[in-house]
């Protein structure tokens, strides 16, 4: 049997990556995390960072601005994965010098996990997020690092509770509002499944130096589609109230940053069709990663609708 790579994971006490190292511990990668030596620790991330302990992750200490640790972490594994947040992506400047330096690492795996920054039409609005993280793709390019970019749209957690309703964290059983005709398709995906993915293409050389796209099947509906799906359970019509692209973008102006950040990323997916106007195949990098790896059983999103029925 192939001997599996050693994985390191960075950020692995966040949302994104604590499931990563889990999935890469499910998958029977040697895995590493790097982790803060902080003594203030939340009981929430001692609870996380117990359960990363009892899934057989090594702890590293370590953070993305002590270079020394950096160095030494990345000198242990094979493939590297970052986790990040978007307001910290420029923070992997210095982890990619450290990865070129190696120069033996077969993966790297930098903290995208969202929309296609190359592809997304709002970058005028968006206070940066999306150009950080194409930032971040063009030194990886440029230092010619081999990379896989999971470019995975929404996260199930976000949004879709509410049924893309702003303000809410419940989905409707009155009254709905619907931006746009309704009609453009967006992709949610629960954020264990992206982790199953994630882990799946990074031996893979199907993936390497590609944008791996995922839309599974049952995961990407229009507004009017994920209503109708939410109606049929609930047995009931909702009463619709139409926001049009103006309407949407005055609101999107009126409301100060960080809270209009949810409406613009509404905006850009379920107006604009960020996450599914391109064809993938015809994308020079991209690959369709719901297609590569039919063993992985993912959730659907009628069937996490179904968890929020009470
Ligand atoms: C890893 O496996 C555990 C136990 O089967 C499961 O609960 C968890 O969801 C898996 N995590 C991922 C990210 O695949
Ligand atoms: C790069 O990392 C490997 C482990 O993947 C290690 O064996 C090697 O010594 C490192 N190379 C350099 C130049 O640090």
């Amino acid at each position: 049997m192939e001997e599996k790579s050693k994985v390191l994971i960075i950020g692995a006490t966040g949302f994104l990556g604590f499931h990563l190292a889990q999935a890469s511990c499910n998958f029977s990668h040697p895995t590493f995390a790097l982790i803060r030596d902080s003594t203030s620790s939340s009981s929430t991330k001692l609870d996380k960072l117990r359960a990363l302990s009892d899934a057989g992750v090594q702890f590293l200490k370590g953070s993305l601005d002590d270079e020394a640790s950096l160095m030494e972490a990345v000198n242990q594994v094979d493939v590297v994965i970052c986790a990040v947040s978007s307001k910290q992506a420029l923070d992997q400047k210095l982890l990619i010098q450290i990865i070129k330096q190696n120069g033996s690492i077969k993966r790297f795996i930098p903290s995208e996990f969202g929309l296609d920054p190359d592809k997304v039409q709002i970058s005028n609005m968006d206070y940066d997020f999306y150009a950080r993280k194409a930032e971040i793709r063009r030194l990886v390019e440029a230092e010619g690092i081999p990379y896989t970019i999971i470019s995975c749209n929404f996260f199930m957690s976000y949004l879709l509770p509410s049924l893309v309703q702003p303000g809410m964290k419940i989905p409707p059983r009155d009254k709905v509002t619907i931006f746009g005709d309704g009609n453009t398709k967006g992709v949610f995906v629960k954020v264990s499944d992206v982790a199953d993915f994630t882990i799946s293409s990074l031996d893979d050389p199907r993936t390497l130096n590609k944008v791996v796209y995922l839309r599974p099947e049952g995961n990407v509906y229009s507004l009017n589609e994920l209503v109708e799906i939410w109606e049929c359970k609930i047995g009931k019509k909702l009463e619709k109230n139409y926001v049009s692209e103006e309407e949407l973008l005055k609101k999107i102006e009126e409301t100060p940053y960080p809270d209009n950040m949810q409406l613009i990323f509404i905006y850009s997916a379920f107006i604009k069709g960020d996450q599914t106007y391109f064809d993938i195949e015809a994308s020079s990098n991209g690959v369709d990663g719901s297609k590569l790896y039919p063993q992985l059983k993912h959730t659907t999103i009628s069937e996490f609708l179904d968890t929020l029925l009470e």
